[in-house]
């Protein structure tokens, strides 16, 4: 079988040595497609592979459909919004994602962007600590529960919101469950956003929630663009003058956002949150061990078009 690994983001050299020793060592072929500048080369890479590992890449209907023979998409990371999952679907494609394996760089990542925000961006001046602040974490998944468990750390105090997981897991990790998203937003200073980007979460946080934020609150977005509204968040900007904005995904509007409220906002370069080489290693290596897996004995554990 031919294992295509097609990332426009590549995996550190660590990850791509490690998805190729499991690979051969299974008697598969490893085909590498990265850093590509056109949709082009992914639809040539493709043509031929059996499986194929993206990080965020786009699984388009196209690319689903120049992929004769693939049976096999992993995508190495937890959101797989980038994923076709009707079109893989229709062709009988196993779709899955690699839950948890780039959780904890996401989580510190979100801690950092907020000592950052709070540190002023470390513009010069008196910025202020994270100790005795409430962070309010929106969706207790695997990210949400590690910053929870950092945020601690950090003598903070931790709520979360999230309607598929019971009250009684998230007290048992020493966080406090709220009853509503109002309340989570109206509460905290920091609001960390873990919602995965679907049908139901899109366009979902806008203006009501954000300016329900406590006096200087941060909202700090390691999740997804899509999951705000930049039209409502930009007038609760421009009406609540205290409210920050930081984010590891660059907003569609993020040079009005700059323009606009240039002291509130920061946006990485490039999302960052997966960016380390152990998050590379273990979603990298889980891909290829899933991959093995489906092919020698049918597993579909991680699969997400069910
Ligand atoms: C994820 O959903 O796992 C993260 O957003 C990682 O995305 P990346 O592989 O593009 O860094």
């Amino acid at each position: 079988m031919k294992v295509l690994v097609a990332t426009e983001k590549p995996f550190a050299k660590a990850a791509v040595d490690g998805i190729r020793n499991i690979v051969e060592g299974a008697g598969h072929k490893l085909a590498l497609l990265e850093k590509y500048t056109s949709v082009d080369e992914l639809y040539a890479a493709v043509a031929d592979a059996d499986a194929l590992i993206v990080r965020s890449d786009k699984v388009s209907k196209e690319v689903v459909n120049a992929a004769k023979n693939l049976k096999i998409v992993v995508r190495a990371g937890a959101g797989y919004d980038n994923l076709d999952l009707a079109a893989c679907s229709e062709k009988g494609i196993v779709a899955m994602n690699t839950p948890g394996q780039n959780s904890n760089a996401v989580a510190e990542l979100a801690i950092g962007m907020m000592i950052y925000a709070s540190r002023n961006c470390f513009a010069p001046g008196t910025g202020s600590e994270l100790k005795g602040k409430t962070i309010g974490i929106h969706a207790y998944g695997n990210v949400g529960r590690l910053v929870a468990k950092l945020a601690k750390g950090f003598d903070m105090n931790v709520l979360a919101f999230d309607p598929f997981v019971s009250k009684e897991a998230i007290i048992k990790d020493g966080v406090t469950p709220v009853d509503s998203i109002e309340e989570l937003y109206r509460k905290s200073h920091f609001l960390s956003l873990h919602i995965p980007a679907t049908a139901e979460t899109k366009k979902s946080v806008g203006y009501d929630l954000v300016t329900k934020l406590p006096k200087g609150g941060c909202l700090v977005n390691t999740a997804r663009k899509e999951v705000i509204n930049e039209d409502e968040l930009i007038k609760a900007m421009e009406e609540r003058t205290d409210i920050k904005y930081i984010t590891d995904i660059a907003a569609d509007n993020q040079q009005i956002l700059n323009e606009k409220f240039a002291n509130r906002v920061f946006a990485s370069p490039k999302k960052m949150g997966a960016e380390t080489a152990e998050a590379n290693v273990n979603a990298g290596l889980a891909s290829a061990n899933q991959i093995v897996k489906f092919f020698t004995s049918g597993d579909k554990t991680f699969q997400v078009n069910k």
